[in-house]
């Protein structure tokens, strides 16, 4: 009889240490997976971070406490009869997820951290920001995605530890610079950089200012399409008084339905990096200008 007074009494101790954790949509689940990933840097489902029962999701604050106790403590307050509610877990993770991934606090400290070999820039007028985006990437870590894109099932995805930066451009002027770096989890961390290159936690209004990485992370692991990715190689659909510039270069709609890079954006990125990339050697190779190794990967992916 002892003993199961016991056990019913650990239970109830365990169970006042869970807290409910809700959001909205299907992807609830890959969300919270990236959020509480981000302080375990593993999946929080496997170190018990995370439970999932009868389709409702619980955090163990114990585990949590271990990995980010600054989350765990925003959560805790936050919570109300057990439970916390999705606008109150994502300003729980905005607060505290700069420091559990350690994200330099300066753009310089970024771009020594993570440096961009062999880079290459593509240009484009997207949905995120009114200006003209830099979009720069390391050649030599795009090769390696398209190399790789059979054995990783028809997939392009990058290595771990790649950086991107995406500068916002008013003139010559850099406004801001939104960046990902490629994590070991299959997620990438987001990070907003203001015009001083200084952390900062939202981007300039647009429409609205995006919260990083919260917002950053609802269109890249969503499934809508923006332009002018979606319409590409034929003309993005303009909506009145709408500047588009875009991926320049030649517009190979064989490459483009290939690779279908936007739509199926298989490691959340959302720009066509391969597919402008891929378009470029064929229309080299047509001109006879392609170099060996150049010829070897269109050989290798049989275009
Ligand atoms: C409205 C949807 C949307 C939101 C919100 C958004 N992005 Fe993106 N992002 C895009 C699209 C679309 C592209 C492809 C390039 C373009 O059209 O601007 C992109 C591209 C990028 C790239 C270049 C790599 C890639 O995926 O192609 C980076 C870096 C980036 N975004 C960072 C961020 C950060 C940081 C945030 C949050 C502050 C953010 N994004 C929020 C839609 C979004």
């Amino acid at each position: 009889m002892r003993v199961v007074a016991l056990i019913l009494l650990m239970a109830a101790c365990s169970s006042a240490e869970q807290l409910e954790v809700t959001l909205e949509g299907e992807s609830a689940q890959r969300m919270l997976r990236f959020y509480f990933g981000s302080y375990t840097s593993e999946d929080p489902f496997e170190t018990g971070l995370l439970n999932e029962r009868g389709g409702r999701f619980y955090v163990d604050l114990a585990v949590l406490r271990a990995y980010g106790p600054e989350l765990a403590q925003e959560l805790n307050a936050m919570a109300s009869g057990g439970v916390v509610s999705p606008d109150s877990l994502r300003t729980a993770v905005q607060m505290t997820y700069y420091h559990a991934r350690n994200l330099p606090e300066r753009l310089s400290e970024f771009s020594n951290r993570w440096v961009i070999d062999n880079a290459i820039t593509f240009e484009v007028h997207g949905p995120v920001t009114k200006y003209l985006r830099r979009i720069t990437l390391s050649e030599s870590a795009l090769q390696s995605a398209i190399w790789n894109y059979y054995e990783n099932g028809e997939k392009i995805r990058y290595a771990v530890g790649t950086a991107i930066k995406a500068e916002h451009l008013r003139g010559a002027r850099v406004v801001e610079t939104t960046t990902m770096v490629r994590r070991s989890d299959g997620f990438w961390d987001f990070a907003t950089y203001d015009s001083t290159g200084a952390l900062t936690s939202h981007t300039l209004p647009n429409d609205r200012a995006l919260a990083t990485p919260t917002q950053c992370a609802g269109c890249h692991f969503g499934n809508k399409g923006f332009e002018p990715e979606q319409s590409w190689p034929l003309e993005p659909a303009n909506a009145p008084g709408d500047v588009r510039k875009w991926y320049t270069g030649p517009r190979d709609l064989e490459i483009a339905e290939f690779f279908s890079e936007h739509s199926r954006r298989s490691d959340t990125l959302l720009g066509l990096y391969a597919t402008a990339y891929v378009s470029n050697l064929r229309a080299q190779r047509t001109a006879g200008s392609l170099d060996s190794s150049a010829i070897a990967l269109l050989n290798h992916l049989g275009l």
